[in-house]
């Protein structure tokens, strides 16, 4: 027989006291389950409110960061726009003054090519004027006092004695107009050509410097203008170096490279910083814009203490002159002339 059946018949109220526990359980048990339902319930709405308040923050924070992005990149573009104007400003103002300062420069070199031309005629004009009107004079008075010496004879000493002065003087005058005619316009230029003249002037300058100059100079083919341009710096170049450079050797080279005329004049001695420019020096500047006016370059390495380069390239021109020094094999040479 089953447990319950026996129970029922043997003890109901023992039955009965089981029953009112359990509901009573059964009761408790769920009530705690709806209790914990309810909780569940509330911690859920809770939850997915804070979740909700969370996603509306994170929400608005993003359309904050949005519109605060959307304002930042449209400041840069406004900031980046006035930037490439700027920078277009700028630029177009940079390339305005490259021309201008690229204009300028041109008619400067143009400029002093006219006044150099002009000044090489004017001074050409006068070697002439000088060499065939003077020279005229100065012969004609010179035959003249020996005419006069011829007649005088022995007749009057203290005459003969002033005519005599007089020759003299007169021989002093025609060197004179000789040496002022070579320093206007070297005469050896046109007939002994470039290389014999660069020659005369270094022996000349080496003579009267007391320095030692090498020179090391092979014929080149330059039109006659170039020639002078050549001329003048070397002419400039040893004045500077007789002036300022207290050195003890000069070294000057002219030769070829490639389709360049290269001419170098260099010294030892105390060199200056080329980039202080003092006031009143021209002969450099005038050099250098010479030198570019004939589409050449012309470079000077200096420093103190160190000694002094200039050189200059030309562009090739005419075959060398007819009249041209040097060596006719075309060979340089390097030997002192003093
Ligand atoms: N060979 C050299 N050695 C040392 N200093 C030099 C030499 N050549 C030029 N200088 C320096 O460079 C300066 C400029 O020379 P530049 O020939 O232009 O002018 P300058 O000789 O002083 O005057 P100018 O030639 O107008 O009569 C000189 O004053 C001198 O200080
Ligand atoms: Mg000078």
């Amino acid at each position: 027989m089953s447990f319950v059946p026996r129970l029922i018949r043997h003890s109901p109220r023992t039955l009965l006291l089981a029953c009112a526990a359990a509901a009573t359980m059964l009761f408790i048990s769920e009530g705690t389950y709806y209790w914990r339902a309810a909780n569940l319930l509330e911690s859920r709405e809770e939850i997915s409110q804070v979740l909700m308040a969370s996603r509306i923050g994170i929400a608005a924070l993003t359309a904050i960061s949005l519109l605060a992005l959307f304002f930042y990149l449209r400041q840069a573009a406004v900031v980046q726009r006035q930037q490439d104007h700027l920078n277009a400003l700028t630029q177009a103002d940079h390339h305005r003054l490259e021309l201008e300062v690229a204009r300028r420069t041109a008619e400067l070199t143009e400029l002093t090519h006219h006044l150099q031309t002009a000044r090489e005629d004017e001074r050409s004009r006068l070697a002439r004027d000088l060499h065939d009107e003077l020279g005229a004079l100065l012969t004609s008075a010179k035959l003249d006092a020996a005419r006069i010496r011829s007649r005088l004879g022995t007749t009057a000493p203290e005459a003969q004695d002033r005519l005599a002065h007089l020759v003299l003087t007169l021989n002093g005058v025609i060197a004179l107009k000789r040496r002022i005619i070579e320093d206007l316009r070297p005469s050896s230029l046109g007939n002994l050509g470039l290389v014999a003249t660069l020659e005369i002037l270094a022996r000349e300058f080496a003579q009267t410097s007391g320095l030692q100059v090498h020179c090391e100079l092979q014929a080149v083919p330059l039109d006659a203008e170039a020639d002078l341009v050549v001329y003048r710096l070397v002419q400039e170049g040893i004045t500077n170096i007789g002036k300022h450079a207290k050195a003890r050797e000069v070294w000057l080279g002219l030769g070829q490279q490639g389709d360049q005329v290269v001419v170098t004049l260099r010294d030892d001695g105390v060199g200056f910083d080329p980039q202080a420019r003092p006031g009143a020096a021209h002969g450099l500047m005038g050099m250098r814009f010479r030198v570019l006016a004939e589409g050449g370059r012309l470079d000077l390495v200096s420093s103190p203490g160190h000694g002094t380069t200039i050189r200059m390239q030309l562009p090739c021109g005419a075959e060398p002159g007819a009249g041209g020094g040097g060596d006719d094999d075309g060979r340089g040479d390097q030997r002192p002339v003093a």
